[in-house]
């Protein structure tokens, strides 16, 4: 049961693939909370994916788009305005692709074909849509445009590759364009630095269980679940956030605040058999 939380309001959620995605908890708690949207994701997602399930089971129109095409992003917002019955309150960009990962080319031996296809796709598709609603005037004034980000934008993670550099950029980008749209349109636009969650693109991660484990260990809060950053997403949606904008906001249990916790330190001791730690904070 919902909240009303989002009653009235018209969105637009893209990245939802299958019921593991961020997106797919965010459509179906959007539903919970009284908000009506459209589904987009690849033209491939759209014809032979699980995101048609999604689309009736939520009463959503779902309208295909590659997030790096112009003419398929203005063809998302125009065809959402007139499907939805006015302009848009919220957006959700929760697309994220590296083939560098994919190919297993580490960091140091990029493929730079493949790297501009990376950003391309996870941060400048970002800009893209901003760009898009802007020029259309897509926007309802205060309506909320979320990105999801992961802390690899700040810190170096073993492993994340050339997403490190996508999401730095998609940060970028939201304070960037999140100027504009504030001064211009009273629009916010702030990304979510999400736990390590399991689903089809947090998995391609090399050491992705690894990394699952000592985020939890390391957060007191332990791992934020893709439950838990849908529900920070509908508070971010409603008008209870209306003056928070241009803002990287953590959701990880307090994983980018610590150093070292003593959960974690005794998984490292473990590895020395030096015996535990003491229980001290
Ligand atoms: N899973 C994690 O551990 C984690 C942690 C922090 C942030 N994130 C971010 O959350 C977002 C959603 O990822 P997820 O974990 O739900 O995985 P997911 O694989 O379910 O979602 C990624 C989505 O991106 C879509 N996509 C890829 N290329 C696209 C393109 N050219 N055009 C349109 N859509 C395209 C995919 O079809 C898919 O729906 C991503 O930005 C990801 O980086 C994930």
């Amino acid at each position: 049961m919902g909240n009303n939380l989002l009653k009235g309001k018209r969105g637009i959620i893209f990245g939802a693939l299958n019921d593991m995605s961020i997106a797919w908890k965010v459509a179906e708690m959007a539903k919970e909370e009284g908000a009506t949207f459209t589904l987009s994701n690849t033209h491939v997602a759209c014809r032979m994916g699980e995101v048609v399930n999604l689309a009736k089971k939520t009463d959503s129109e779902l309208i295909p788009a590659d997030a790096t095409n112009v003419e398929d992003l203005e063809n998302v917002f125009k065809k959402s305005m007139e499907v939805l019955g006015g302009k848009i309150d919220f957006v959700l960009h929760s697309i994220g692709m590296s083939l560098n990962v994919r190919k297993k080319r580490v960091y140091h031996d990029l493929d730079y074909n493949y790297l501009q296809k990376t950003l391309d796709i996870s941060a400048i598709s970002f800009h893209k849509m901003l760009q898009v609603a802007f020029k259309l005037d897509a926007f309802n004034e205060w309506a909320s445009v979320l990105a999801l980000s992961y802390v690899a934008a700040q810190r170096t993670l073993y492993g994340y590759n050339d997403m490190a550099d996508a999401k730095a950029l998609l940060e970028s980008i939201a304070r960037s364009f999140g100027y504009i749209l504030g001064r211009e349109k009273k629009v916010r636009v702030n990304t979510i630095s999400q736990s390590p969650t399991i689903t089809t693109a947090g998995s391609g991660v090399k050491g992705f269980d690894g990394l699952m484990d000592f985020a939890d260990r390391m957060s007191p809060l332990g791992n934020a679940n893709a439950e838990d950053c849908a529900r920070y997403c509908m508070v971010m949606f409603s008008d209870y956030t209306r003056k928070v904008t241009m803002q990287n906001l953590y959701h990880d249990g307090g994983f980018s605040s610590m150093g070292m916790s003593m959960r974690a330190m005794k998984q490292y001791n473990k590895s020395f058999d030096t015996g535990d730690v003491d229980d001290m904070y």
